[in-house]
């Protein structure tokens, strides 16, 4: 059996999932159930300094993206950090850590970006007994407009400058949270690493309107009919999350920085490839507010019966695999040449490969063929592009097949179907009929 036990800079956990910080984990109830159904960790929903706490929107607070199933791709919210007071959390987070001591239990928090106010919070929160500090530098929305969150994360002076602070002030290991909602996320990572940082952990969420209403003419989440910018979450930012990743783990200058990925993380598959990516481990939030909590179960098997089947006995086998893979497009191998084929036994003749390909692309799919509706590649006008495998609504009906080295058309320096040498003269193209005609 895979060995899915966690080592995140000294903090240990069973398993690699951790829940982020957000509404999962904004009270002992709910990290209480969380735990219980396996989670790894938490990172407690961001705490505010002391005094009275922030007061969130009384009506929706989230608008959504969903697919053709009305399966949720993206969440946008705009909610605050807790609206709880400091003590009460504090006291649950220390009761929850005593009742789970081998979970990961770690203290977001979002403090006013002055020395005093650091200063006085961690202390408060290292009596907690929590195993670290994650440094909340990302909400977009209402925190950033009182200088806090991505208004920090957005400047990586004032990034190196709180975690140069935390540093001094706590023995906890400090994970600095960024925001994509930047142009190089190199830049903070690099802020955070030189402030002395221990980990990055990221994307928070993406600045956002997902809809508006046509008939109100508001944004959506609407508020008696206006809205504002949230922050965007879920499966729809994973691939903007896996590339900021990447960017940091083979940035020379940040590489070997222990990463916690977060963004989009659903499945076990997701979960993989930032661990492929170079993540220690990963952090859930909209998949368990969508699901609940008990998705952490399949996450958990799943990734192991994949590690067993490929021979992974530890998660130091696969975190950071994909890295060296993860190149700057001048270094692709142009000699590199596949083409699309089409199965026609799977195929339902929809005709949506063709149109696209004819449409937008290189016409290299045939409608018909001797007069029958029929949808083939014509190899040498197929540039392998990929555009028909994703318009295909049948899974593995279209695939792209790597040609060997040496089936190039010397002339042109192309790869050569001698069924379609002729393609301009040739009959199954209507355009040669219709000029024949
Ligand atoms: C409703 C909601 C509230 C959130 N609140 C916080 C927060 O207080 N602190 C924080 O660091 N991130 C917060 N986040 C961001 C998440 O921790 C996470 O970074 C983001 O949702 C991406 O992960 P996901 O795609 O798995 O949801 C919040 C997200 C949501 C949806």
């Amino acid at each position: 059996m895979a060995d899915l036990r966690n080592n995140f800079v000294g903090i240990k956990s069973p398993n690699p999932f951790w829940l982020a910080s957000a509404p999962p984990t904004d009270k002992a109830y709910n990290v209480e159930r969380a735990f219980k159904a396996g989670w790894g960790g938490v990172v407690w929903k961001t705490l505010g300094e002391e005094g009275p706490p922030v007061v969130n929107v009384n009506g929706p607070r989230y608008g959504a993206i969903w697919g053709a199933d009305r399966r949720l791709l993206g969440l946008n919210n705009i909610e605050l950090i807790t609206d709880r007071p400091l003590q009460v959390n504090l006291q649950e987070m220390k009761q929850v850590k005593m009742n789970w001591p081998d979970r990961a239990l770690i203290a977001s928090i979002m403090v006013p970006c002055e020395e005093e106010s650091w200063k006085a919070i961690l202390p408060l929160v290292e009596e907690t007994g929590a195993d670290g500090i994650e440094l909340n530098f990302g909400c977009p929305h209402g925190m950033s407009e009182r200088g806090m969150g991505a208004a920090v994360g957005q400047v990586p002076e004032y990034i190196e400058m709180v975690v140069r602070w935390c540093k001094q002030y706590t023995r906890m290991p400090v994970i600095t949270k960024l925001t994509p909602n930047i142009t190089d996320i190199r830049q903070p990572a690099r802020a955070a690493k030189r402030g002395g940082t221990d980990a990055v952990s990221l994307i928070n969420t993406i600045s956002s309107i997902v809809s508006v209403d046509l008939d109100s003419f508001s944004p959506v989440p609407s508020i008696n009919g206006r809205g504002s910018h949230g922050g965007y979450c879920g499966p729809a930012v994973k691939p903007i999350a896996l590339n900021m990743v990447a960017e940091i783990a083979r940035d020379p200058e940040t590489h070997g920085l222990p990463i916690s990925g977060i963004g989009g993380v659903t499945t076990w598959r997701d979960a993989a490839e930032f661990l492929a990516l170079g993540s220690g481990n990963v952090q859930v939030c909209t998949a368990a507010m969508t699901y609940g909590f008990k998705i952490v179960e399949d996450m958990i098997t799943g990734l192991s019966d994949w590690m067993d089947s490929k021979g992974h006995q530890s998660l130091d086998d696969i975190c950071g695999r994909a890295v060296p893979n993860v190149t700057d497009w001048q270094y692709l191998n142009l000699n590199y040449i596949a083409k699309a084929k089409i199965d026609q036994d799977l195929c339902i003749k929809c005709g949506r490969c063709h149109i696209a390909c004819e449409d937008t692309s290189h016409q290299a799919i045939t409608s018909m063929v001797d007069g029958v509706r029929k949808f083939e590649v014509m190899e040498d006008e197929c540039v392998g592009c990929n555009l028909c495998v994703n318009v295909c609504p049948v899974e593995n009906c279209i695939s792209m097949e790597a040609l060997a080295a040496g089936v190039l058309d010397e002339r042109t320096g192309k790869p050569v179907d001698p069924q379609y040498a002729n393609w301009t003269t040739h009959p199954n193209n209507p355009m040669a009929r219709q000029a024949a005609e």
